[in-house]
């Protein structure tokens, strides 16, 4: 047998891989599927965006930088001027990234020192699985809070030697899987307590974009000291496949990146950064995108309501995340909807504590009609 790293075995099945395997056999048996299982619509990307990407393809191709191009950097800092009324500078306070997931993994190797008794990394449960991941592979102390109630993440309470024993906190508002949204009172306050215990805060802005109304309170709203913020174009516009984003925030850190990144050669494309350029320079077709989501959440929660299903109404993210109706837990709930081919996450798939049981997530994945005939189907389940 060879020997390796027990990690890769123990944390070697990805939930979004459990569900591809269920979403596979319903495909084979030839029944209808309403596929809400991973936050991966099947939309087109904006037309423009893949015009620069095509018309970006150099005809000789070089190493790319971990910096990447000074427009693409420009295009990053026009964005979070536009969008949270700060400004940044492109040679200071920016880097792209490969995507949002590659940054949480990567940052707590950054971050970390493997042998000191201080090496703990807190984020709210149930959650996006890589803030875990990424510790654990680091050498990490995972500290994973549940969440309750409203969802909504308040690490001023942890106690005190949970926050003396951490170097980093992961935040994500609008939240995967609950969409929760904090308040700029809960974010204010997780600020101060990262600052009074010298803790870097990373807010992983993946959804900051996807709101259906009023754009949500953000970690930039208070302060870019001792933040970073995490930037994706996989929601925003549609480019899951193009493995792009953004890392922004405290000149400090984005200098220790710039020397730490280059280490396992974190430098995303030309031809990706141009793609990334057009797309963060332009809003138009993010509000397009978000009254797609909106339209589909309000038909699913119109269905919730008149049927009494229980759902957190925050109207952010792309996920509806409901509670298990009575006699119901999240996976038997999981398995009677796959009996009309609905395919809904279990809470626990999503969480290491006991926080995501009793509780579902749909991605709001299928298109309108989809959506439509997936409450038909539900319907005959009632
Ligand atoms: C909270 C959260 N962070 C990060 C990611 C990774 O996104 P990206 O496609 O930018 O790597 C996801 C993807 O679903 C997510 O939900």
């Amino acid at each position: 047998m060879a020997r390796v790293n027990p990690l890769t075995e123990s944390l070697a099945v990805y939930p979004i891989v459990q569900l591809n395997q269920i979403r596979d056999r319903v495909l084979a048996s030839g029944e209808p599927l309403f596929d809400f299982s991973m936050g991966d619509p099947p939309d087109p990307t904006p037309p423009f965006i893949r015009q620069a990407l095509l018309d970006a393809v150099p005809e000789i191709s070089q190493y790319p930088t971990v910096t990447g191009t000074a427009p693409v950097r420009a295009a990053f800092c026009s964005y979070i001027k536009r969008r949270f009324n700060v400004d940044l500078h492109p040679e200071r306070h920016v880097l792209p990234s490969s995507g949002s997931k590659e940054v949480v993994f990567h940052l707590p190797m950054m971050v970390l020192d493997p042998k000191a008794p201080d090496r703990g990394v807190i984020y709210s449960d149930p959650c996006y699985p890589v803030y875990e991941r990424g510790t654990r592979f680091a050498g990490g102390q995972p500290h994973a809070v549940p969440l309750h109630g409203d969802f909504r993440f308040r690490p001023w309470e942890l106690p005190r030697d949970v926050l003396k024993n951490a170097r980093l906190m992961f935040i994500n508002t609008p939240h995967n899987p609950t969409s929760a949204v904090s308040s700029l009172e809960d974010l204010r306050r997780t600020w101060e307590t990262c600052r009074e215990h010298d803790i870097l805060l990373v807010s992983d802005d993946t959804y900051a974009d996807m709101y259906d109304d009023e754009p949500p309170p953000n970690i930039f709203d208070v302060s870019t000291e001792g933040v970073l913020s995490i930037h994706s174009l996989s929601k925003r516009s549609a480019m899951t496949g193009f493995r792009s984003g953004f890392i922004a925030g405290d000149e400090a850190w984005i200098q220790r990146l710039r020397l730490f990144r280059p280490n396992p050669g974190l430098a995303s494309q030309s031809f990706i950064n141009e793609a990334a350029r057009v797309a963060w320079l332009d809003d138009a077709h993010v509000r397009e995108r978000r009254s797609r989501f909106k339209e589909r959440r309000a038909l699913i929660m119109d269905f919730f309501q008149e049927v009494g299903i229980e759902a957190v109404q925050s109207g952010a993210t792309i996920y509806i995340w409901f509670k298990a109706p009575q006699p119901f837990d999240d996976l038997s709930y999981h398995q009677h909807l796959l009996k009309e081919g609905i395919l809904a996450t279990p809470g626990r798939m999503l969480a290491t504590t006991e926080a995501g049981n009793g509780y579902l997530r749909l991605a709001l994945v299928p298109d309108i009609e989809g959506c439509a005939k997936a409450i038909e189907a539900w319907r005959r389940l009632l």
